[in-house]
């Protein structure tokens, strides 16, 4: 037995060294926070250089902290600042701290949570973040889930409990809906979940680019007529392209009809429901058997924060349940949360407390306030900018998406000045937008949902976009 006694243990720091550590990271955190408001909306010059300088073999003696730090800032730096105010690109949501503080305590203490025995509490705490979530959406009690990285993950665990709770084992003759609008990410999860392509229908959408209960009735029928046997279909509660909210109640009225699971994609929407004005928009989705919501979108909670619910837990038990013979000794917490036997993870990050701190430290009131602040913006944009000639809104905001495309002068290339508008004002460099396509159309979209991201950036989006239309228009 080789002696290790008097071998340095750099993985094991001492209190006081441990402390020099976590000053250093609070330091670099601060000041990058502190900054935020006058970084750059993007900064990719020379990011590639920055990206070639990590490509190096793993050092065999440790650096000091403060040198690895400095290392980080540039590499942080050449980025697109989804953190920061002025970022109004893809669906944001900025990144509350005190979900960071959280993750460092939660990675800290490093507790097994996957079941509830090994810290039942723990576990409890999890189910209980769940549970708010579940309420918030308008489930009744008894209502469950998982939390999980993002939500495409949770759009195929969603797909895979539908798929176990309404068809054989064998099940290639199932048939899945959704909208032309549907997220990426549930055609995805459809192929992975073992569906071939010629299992999924893509419905038509009406001019507000939400999906027509009509056509999917019509499809419904069709596809029973031929022997196959429809069995999902997936709502959008506020799309990714410009915030589309499908028919929730009419889907669900269909879905009932065919005995069809009703899977609401709310990943950018759901949180809307936290006042009075985004729950009417949002009403039905308390109906659906399956929702996912991001809270690494409308809770502002950082990246790696997703959540599939479910009216009947079981049926996420029924899909994933089940426990390996090795892990016989831990119990099952007397009844608690056994988050393996709902999800296919074991081992895992105690994902619970990024949601629990948060709420318990700020009340759920701040959470309200600035998810009405977004759909105030995203309206007062849309005011703003719906009688400019240069532009055309492609629908009143139903959520915090503004999306238009351009109206150039005497006929020119809509798609060609929709481009060079979007990199004229990102050249600016104060805000970041992105853009997608609809029908064949570059549309714009101008998407609010961080909670830094306030008028003082708005007004700048707004008076970039006129400008530089103008401009463009030779105006
Ligand atoms: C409606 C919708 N569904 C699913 C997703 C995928 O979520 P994630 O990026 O967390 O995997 C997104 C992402 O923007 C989304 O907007």
């Amino acid at each position: 037995m080789p002696d290790h006694k008097d071998a340095r243990r750099p993985l094991e720091p001492g209190p006081d060294e441990l402390r020099l550590l976590i000053d250093a990271c609070a330091d670099f955190v601060v000041e990058q926070i502190k900054t935020l408001p006058s970084q750059p909306s993007w900064d990719l010059d020379g990011a590639e250089g920055v990206a070639a300088g990590f490509a190096e073999p793993p050092p065999d003696d440790g650096r000091a902290i403060a040198s690895i730090l400095e290392r980080l800032r540039p590499a942080v730096a050449k980025s697109l600042n989804a953190a920061g105010p002025g970022y109004l690109a893809y669906i944001p949501g900025g990144g509350i701290p005190s979900a960071a503080l959280a993750d460092f305590v939660a990675l800290a203490v490093n507790r097994f949570v996957g079941i509830a025995g090994p810290a039942p509490a723990l576990a409890r705490i999890e189910a209980q973040a769940i549970d708010w979530l579940a309420t918030l959406m308008g489930y009744p009690p008894g209502a469950g889930g998982i939390l999980t990285s993002g939500g495409s993950v949770s759009n195929l665990i969603a797909i895979v409990t539908a798929r176990v709770a309404r068809l054989p084992e064998d099940f290639l003759s199932g048939v899945l809906y959704c909208s032309e609008e549907a997220h990426r990410s549930v055609a995805k999860a459809a192929r992975i979940a073992g569906f071939p392509e010629r299992c999924l229908r893509s419905i038509p959408v009406d001019s507000r680019l939400r999906l027509r209960p009509d056509l999917l009735e019509a499809a419904l029928r069709e596809d029973g007529a031929r022997g196959l046997r429809p069995f999902l279909v997936v709502a959008n509660a506020g799309t990714t392209n410009t915030g589309a909210i499908d028919p929730l109640p009419e889907i669900a009225d269909v879905a009932a009809r065919h005995g069809l699971w009703v899977h609401a994609d709310a990943a950018y929407g759901g949180f809307f429901r936290l006042v009075p004005d985004g729950a009417a928009r949002l009403a039905g989705i308390e109906r659906c058997d399956s929702i996912t919501l991001d809270p690494h979108k409308g809770m502002f909670l950082p990246y790696g924060t997703g959540c599939l619910l479910v009216r009947d837990p079981e049926t996420l038990r029924r899909a994933h349940g089940g426990q390996a013979a090795y892990l016989q000794d831990l119990g099952h917490g007397d009844g608690g949360p056994s988050f393996t036997e709902l999800s296919p993870e074991l081992s895992r990050d105690f994902r619970g407390l990024r949601i629990w701190l948060p709420i318990q430290l700020h009340g759920l009131r701040a959470f309200r306030e600035q998810i009405q602040e977004k759909l105030d913006l995203a309206r007062w944009a849309y005011d703003e900018l719906k009688d400019e000639p240069l532009l055309e809104m492609l629908d009143e905001p139903q959520l915090s998406i503004v999306a238009f495309v351009c109206r150039p002068p005497k006929g020119g290339d809509a798609n060609a000045m929709g481009a060079e508008l979007l990199r004229r004002v990102n050249a600016r460099r104060r805000v970041f937008l992105s853009s997608t396509t609809i029908g064949g159309r570059y549309v714009l979209r101008l998407c609010v949902l961080s909670f830094r991201t306030h008028m003082d950036r708005m007004q700048d989006a707004v008076t970039a976009l006129r400008e530089e239309a103008r401009s463009l228009a030779g105006g």
